[in-house]
Formats: C-alpha cells, structure tokens, sequence
C-alpha cells in the first residue's frame, strides 16, 4: 500500500553492503545473485585482498586522496578485518565477492572513511592482482611439493642401482637397465616441470594495479612503489591488456596439467609393476586400499588417482582456455570464471604430490622378481653390436642375429642356449659374440655414453638430481 504523502516513507530493507547499484531501481533478483556470487570460491583471496589494499591506501596517501590519519584509520581497520578474516568472517557471508566482502567489514571497522579505499581502484585491477598475489604463493607451495617427490625419487634410486631389469618401450621387453635409472627417466621431467612454473612466475609477477577499470586510475598513484611494495617483478604495461589479461593463469595451468601428465605416467608405470604378473614392486600396506568384495585384494588407489586426477587438472587448463578465446581486451564477467579452474588444479595437486611421494617411498622393490624378468632375448643388441665390433655392418648384423632369435624360438631355446656352431653357421662372427657375452650388468656397462644406463651415468644423474632438488633450491 502507497503511504500517504504527509508520513515519512519506511526505511528501505537493510540492502546487503554492494560496491554498485546506485543506477538501479532495484536489487539484483535471487536467480542472478546466485549465478554471479563468487564469494563462496574467492574467499580464499582475502589475504591477497588485504594486502594489495593496504599497498593502494599507501599510495592513495601519497597523492593525498586520503590523509595522514585516515591512512592509518584504514591501515588499521584493514589490519582488524584480517583478523575477522582469520576468525572465519567469510564462511557463510553473503558478500557478491571477497572484494566486497572486505570493503563492508572495513566499514564495521573504521565506517565512512572506508568508501575512500576504492578511489582509483576497480575490482577489475584488483582482482587480476589479488590473484597474482595467490598464484606467487601457491607456485612456491607446489613447486616445494614437486621437489620433494623428486628427492623420493632420487632417494630411492640410490638403492636401486643394482637392482637390474628390463627397460620397456611398446611395452615389450628391449634392453636391461637398472631400476635407478627407470626412477630417474620419471626425476627428470619433474626438472623441467619446475623450470616451466619459475618461468611462468616471472610473469605472474606483474602487477595490474593501477589500472583502474580498463584505461589506467584517475589518480596518479605510483605503480613502480605499488609493485616494490607487493613484491612484484615489473608493472603490466597496458592496462587494459592488464585487467583482461588471464594468460598468466593458463601458463600455470599449463604448467600442472603437465605435472599431472608426469605423475599419471608414474602412476601408470607402477600400476602396472605392482601387479601380480610384473611384481616388481609392492607398495606398503599404509599405502595400499582393500577391496569390499575381494579379500585377497590389494589396489594401487594411490597411484590410479594419480593418473585419474591429472585428466582433472587438464580439463581445467582447456576450460580456460574455452573461456579465453571469445574474450576482447580487456574485462569481462567471464575470466571470474578463472578461479575456482585455478584453484582446483592446485589443490588437486596438493592431495596428489605428497601421496604419491609416500607412495614411492614406502615402495618395497623386488630385485629377483625384476631380475628373473630378463630373458636372454634382451641380449639380441648385444650381440649385433659385438658383430659389428668384427666388421659386420650394423644392418647386416641386425639381419643375422633376427634370424638367430627366429632360431632360437624355433628350437625352443634361451638366444643365449643356441648351440654355438648352429650360430657359426649363420656367420663365424656370430658364433664366437655368443661366446663372448658377459654378464647382464656388462651388457648394461656396454651402454656408456652420457646419459644412458651405466652406472657411471646413473651416478652422474644421481648428483646432478640431487643438486636440482635440494632443499634450498628455489625457483
Ligand atoms: N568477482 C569478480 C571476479 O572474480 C571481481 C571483478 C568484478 N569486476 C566487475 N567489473 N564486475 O572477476
């Protein structure tokens, strides 16, 4: 019912704190709300959301858009709402976003002077930074993580030196190698992948604040002292490049889909050994899941969750990049959707990189299982390049000794069991490299060159890795 002219209209329902809506007639409808709420993902940034303020009250205080004391009346109340923060403020708040969030518990905190923090700012610069922020920190975290497996790796390579078995490619038995060296062709990726996220950090480690909306702040705030002050590398040159810019985001995201790959690789290699028909490895009861229905069983969840999970982590990289690509410079609604991406690929990988550490370092290795896995078929380079060693071109060789292996499957015998004279009779070279053939470790000794399976470059890889994962090694 309309009041009547002569009494005063009824206060308005108490309106949620809204950092807009000055233009409208009415509030946003629940339907809307409830799709264009990001609180309930970007909470998490209040840490990043706080800082990046308290640096943009410092520079607002510089050009003097504030004074002296009102620069200390919000440094302070940003101080105590961080402390809200910490007390669980933001779990069930009903803020559209941790941006406002923040600015209505400043408001409780300090009151009107509050609605001078964002003079010059837009959730547009602020956003991209606090997320910046976010990012240098969880780099750091995952980068940690991902050493540490690769100092499991190489941990349990060191004892694995000895431990000599068939190295695979298309999954067949090719050449003997040592279990240290397998754990190694895993280390190395785990190398390049910390090399990928220190790149990519240098350029999240540009700051976009400043950049107001699209086409830089109405106040002539000091960016250079804004990026020394939140520890940023450089300033994003173009600010309206800088606010709809989220290639930073797809970098890293690039980065651990990759991670994931290298751990679904892992994983997949060890499912495989631990298996009853390989039994190469066994993993640890503390590491290892029952079956429901199975007694007996004893799964590899760890490591099939390994391999699932990083088809999780791509797809958060390609929904990203889906989203990216319609975009023209500059902001829209859209890149909110960049977060809960982001976030889900890093705490994916957070439950993943310690697990399977664990895993790899409570796995016990069975060396005869492995060893009595070397059939003497994987002697067949051996003795082609003992021919050559005679003067047999290698093609030639390679054809001699294949019909030496069609002899011996046909008789039923070991390559190494075929009666000498019956391999003289393909070529007297042949005979004597069969009676030439040392141990399994010489043939492995025979492959010497950098980088391959020797123990004198598995030792070199060993100190190498150990170098690259140390404790103390950063980005
Ligand atoms: N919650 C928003 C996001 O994550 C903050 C930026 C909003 N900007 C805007 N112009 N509505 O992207």
């Amino acid at each position: 019912m309309a009041a009547r002219p002569t009494e005063p209209a009824p206060p308005p329902p108490a309106a949620p704190h809204q950092m807009w809506g000055g233009r409208f007639s009415v509030g946003p409808s629940e339907a809307l709300d409830a799709l264009n709420r990001s609180l309930p993902v970007d909470h998490r940034l209040w840490p990043q959301d706080v800082t990046a303020s308290k640096a943009w009250v410092h520079a607002l205080g510089r050009v003097g858009v504030v004074t002296p004391i009102e620069e200390t009346q919000l440094l302070e109340g940003l101080d105590r709402v961080a402390e809200r923060l910490a007390d669980g403020a933001a779990v069930g708040a009903a803020d559209e976003d941790v941006h406002t969030l923040v600015e209505r518990l400043l408001y409780a905190e300090v009151g009107a002077v509050a609605g001078k923090l964002h003079t010059g700012r837009s959730r547009n610069d602020q956003v991209a930074t606090d997320l910046r922020l976010w990012t240098l920190q969880a780099i750091d975290q995952v980068d940690g993580d991902i050493a540490a497996l690769g100092r499991t790796l190489v941990a349990r390579a060191q004892d694995g030196v000895d431990a000599l078995l068939p190295g695979y490619t298309h999954g067949q038995r090719a050449q003997p190698v040592r279990w240290a060296y397998v754990l190694l062709a895993h280390a190395w990726p785990l190398v390049r992948d910390r090399q990928r996220l220190a790149d990519a950090r240098r350029r999240v480690a540009e700051l976009p604040l400043g950049s107001g909306a699209l086409a830089g702040s109405g106040f002539p705030v000091d960016r250079v002292l804004l990026k020394e002050a939140l520890g940023f590398r450089a300033v994003c040159a173009n600010a309206l490049d800088a606010t709809g810019d989220r290639d930073f985001v797809a970098e890293v995201l690039f980065a651990l889909s990759l991670v994931g790959t290298h751990l679904s690789r892992l994983a997949a290699e060890l499912v495989l050994y631990s298996s009853a028909e390989f039994g190469f490895v066994r993993l640890s009861d503390d590491f290892s899941t029952g079956s429901s229905l199975l007694p007996q069983k004893r799964n590899p969840d760890v490591l099939e969750l390994a391999r699932a999970k990083s088809g999780r982590v791509l797809g958060d990289l390609v929904a990203l990049l889906t989203t990216l690509k319609g975009l023209p410079a500059g902001y829209s609604k859209d890149l909110q959707e960049d977060k809960p991406l982001l976030f889900d690929a890093f705490d994916t990988l957070g439950l993943v990189l310690p697990a399977v550490s664990g895993a790899v370092a409570a796995l016990t290795v069975d060396a005869e299982r492995m060893h009595a896995a070397l059939d003497a078929s994987l002697r067949a380079t051996d003795l082609a390049d003992l021919l050559v060693e005679s003067g047999v071109p290698f093609r030639e060789s390679h054809g001699l000794v294949g019909r030496l292996v069609r002899e011996a499957e046909r008789s039923g015998v070991p390559l190494d069991h075929v009666p000498i004279a019956a391999a003289a009779a393909l070529h007297p070279a042949l005979g004597a490299a069969l009676a030439q053939l040392g141990t399994w470790e010489d043939s492995i000794e025979g492959r010497a060159t950098p980088g391959g399976a020797s123990r004198a470059s598995v030792d070199e890889q060993l100190a190498a890795l150990q170098l690259a994962f140390a404790a103390t090694g950063s980005t």
